[in-house]
């Protein structure tokens, strides 16, 4: 879930590409060699990295026992994996069905207008399915999980797809398209869905006259509790005691509570944010924030990625300089009650939150592991105060609101220490800026960095296995990392295709101030040398991929990866998609694509239904990331010009992020 539309990461869409020195398709590589040498310990111990490794064993021993005929090992995911490649539709491993269930647009109410994408307004948009799908919950309504709520977030908008006759909405030309008709139409396609959903016939089915129902918007009111919760810092003209705020936004990964409650992170919400102290390229002058300028540094506000802030003050930080600390939270929102008010828990942190996932803890308190999606951020980890109690689901909402957030170290002998980030302690104290506990969590990136967490390559989803007592964290990729500033859990300069770290809390204690970790997969391509991609020496052509994003285990205990490779797929040559990974045994590091995206999507919510008979998943953005590479087409989409009509393929129709149930034909468990 990169995140950012197009036009938001122009820096880095105009980087040169790597300059990657290609070796035979049939030579071993690097990591191969290491990951057949060396237990997976010593390699990540750091001792050897695999650039070590080179050093140490030169081009000569590379050829050492790769001819060794080798028994593959049993997989425990048993599908036929589809090829890996690009075009203009998706594919699902044969035997599979993938049935679109709900595309941007579509009716969520008896009497939601039906999607007319020339004659848009924000009214039809908040009774219809919003834009840019992204986490997917999935809470059963009954026991065999055949009707349920499904909680979807709605992360951002793709103007130049989604509007007629805008095109590309770029900084350089300061979002001169952008009308406020159009802007209140973007407000309403943000947010979150929650929709019922039954299966008959082997088909799901939305209900439109589910009483569950809802659309969450950047609208919708919602409270605010934890040390933050009516702090001067979150006061505002419209919000004198800072307790009350307007929206949620850029609603990336989230979580369901055992509680069954949902949980919707705010990610890039620094875009949002507007001033009029920039120059023509909409770039913002530096040192803006007054008494709060190092704040806004730390968190890149504002970043002028949406025009909002031109039509309404509190997104222009010179009228409304407090805004920006009311985002940056992760809100839960109780899905069985539409008229609910969701809250923003800040005592899990102010940060660019990609995902909660939630569990409880073996003594009872409720832990959300969350990471912070920028380039050298921090993993962090809440656990909550409070424990649960099965008989009382009205005390467990507040489980969230008060606890220990810490953020994570990880040390060269594979421990991992949690840092608490409690004022008053280790630093987080007047003298360095922080008056409160509030202005801990509110400035949780500046008390991180003050403690000594580890900087990471971009902290994606964080996924507990309940079933092996692991917890799975994506590190999506960092090409600003140098080759002389890596750590063993972040070993690669430019790393451009992320990895994968297992860490494994001591007797399944997830509030264990220690944990330990290992190196589950370096991603890219593993015949290229260069790239330093340690797979198990198994993995196909086809099931080694890059960037991995969000993740979930499904109900046999096994992990699954999708993958955003944003604007430079080209890289791989793949279209980003859904792998299944194997984490244990013989098979350990390998994957197999399951699931392939459409031209310019990213593959986000994988979620499976408890009987493991459904698969959903969130397609993206279609047709928009890396069109200019995509042979053929070579230039970038716009409404009328896109590459790709992906799911409905009228020519009336722009593409459309959608949801896909993928079940096996003719019935049975997925995988
Ligand atoms: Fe919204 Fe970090 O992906
Ligand atoms: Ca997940």
């Amino acid at each position: 879930m990169a995140k950012s539309p197009f036009y938001c990461n122009r820096s880095e869409a105009f980087e040169a590409h790597d300059d990657i020195p290609l070796s035979p398709k049939d030579a071993p590589t690097i990591g191969e060699v290491v990951y057949r040498r060396y237990s997976r310990r010593d390699v990540i111990r750091g001792s050897l990295g695999v650039a070590a490794a080179a050093a140490l064993f030169g081009s000569g021993a590379l050829g050492a026992d790769t001819a060794a005929a080798k028994q593959a090992p049993e997989s425990r995911f048993d599908f036929d994996e589809v090829a890996a490649g690009i075009d203009e539709t998706h594919h699902v491993a044969d035997g599979y069905e993938a049935q679109i269930l709900l595309r941007w647009g579509d009716p969520l109410f008896p009497d939601s207008p039906p999607f007319d994408p020339n004659n848009q307004s924000p009214a039809a948009q908040l009774k219809q399915f919003g834009y840019n799908n992204d986490y997917i919950g999935f809470i059963p309504l009954n026991e065999d999980g055949s009707q349920a709520l499904l909680c979807v977030n709605h992360e951002y908008t793709n103007e130049e797809v989604m509007f007629p006759g805008l095109g590309r909405q770029d900084k350089e030309a300061c979002f001169s398209g952008m009308t406020k008709e159009l802007v209140d139409i973007e407000m309403a396609a943000h947010g979150v869905s929650i929709v019922e959903i039954a299966k008959q016939d082997d088909l799901w089915k939305v209900r439109l006259d589910s009483p569950y129902n809802r659309r969450i918007s950047s609208l919708t009111k919602m409270s605010v509790d934890g040390p933050a919760a009516g702090h001067a810092r979150l006061h505002t003209k419209d919000d004198p005691d800072g307790q009350t705020i307007t929206g949620t936004l850029n609603n990336c990964a989230g979580g369901v509570t055992p509680w069954g409650t949902y949980l919707a992170s705010e990610e890039n919400f620094h875009g949002y944010f507007w001033t009029e102290d920039h120059d023509g390229a909409c770039t913002p002058a530096e040192g803006l924030g007054g008494d709060q300028a190092e704040s806004y540094a730390r968190y890149g506000v504002p970043a002028l990625w949406y025009a909002w802030g031109r039509y309404y003050d509190r997104f222009n930080v010179d009228r409304e300089p407090n805004e920006a600390n009311r985002f940056g939270w992760v809100c839960e929102i109780d899905p069985f009650d539409p008229a609910s008010t969701p809250v923003k828990h800040t005592a899990l942190g102010r940060y660019r939150h990609e995902g909660a996932e939630c569990l409880l803890n073996k003594d009872g308190r409720a832990v959300v592991y969350c990471g912070d999606d920028g380039k050298f951020d921090y993993v962090y980890r809440f656990v909550s105060k409070g424990t649960y109690d099965p008989d009382d689901r009205a005390a467990n909402m507040w489980l969230l609101s008060e606890g220990t957030l810490s953020a994570a170290r990880f040390n060269d002998d594979g421990s991992v220490d949690w840092l608490p980030l409690v004022f008053g302690e280790n630093g987080l104290t007047p003298e360095n800026g922080f008056a409160s506990q509030a202005d801990v969590v509110i400035n949780a990136r500046l008390a991180a960095d003050k403690l000594g967490a580890t900087r990471m390559d971009r902290p994606e989803d964080i996924q507990p296995n309940l079933e092996n007592g692991r917890v799975y964290l994506m590190l999506t990729n960092n090409t600003k990392r140098e080759a002389d500033d890596t750590d063993t859990a972040n070993p690669r300069g430019d790393n451009a295709f992320g990895h994968i770290i297992e860490m494994t809390p001591p007797d399944g204690d997830h509030a264990a101030a220690h944990y330990a970790w290992d190196m589950l997969v370096q991603c890219g391509d593993p015949s290229v040398a260069g790239i330093g991609a340690v797979w198990n020496p198994d993995t196909s052509e086809s099931g080694w991929f890059a960037c991995p994003d969000n993740a979930a285990v499904d109900s046999e205990g096994r992990l699954w990866v999708a993958t955003d490779q944003g604007e430079y797929w080209d890289r791989t040559g793949k279209a980003d998609g859904l792998y299944a990974m194997e984490t244990e045994g013989d098979g350990r590091s390998t994957a197999k694509l399951f699931f392939r995206c459409p031209v310019g999507a990213e593959m986000c919510g994988p979620c499976f239904a408890p009987d493991q008979e459904t698969a959903f998943v969130a397609v993206q953005h279609p047709g928009t990331d890396g069109t200019d590479k995509y042979p053929g087409f070579e230039r970038a989409s716009t409404f009328e010009d896109p590459a790709t009509r992906w799911p409905d393929f009228d020519p009336a129709m722009p593409p459309r992020p959608s949801v896909v149930a993928i079940t096996k034909k003719g019935g049975g468990k997925i995988a």
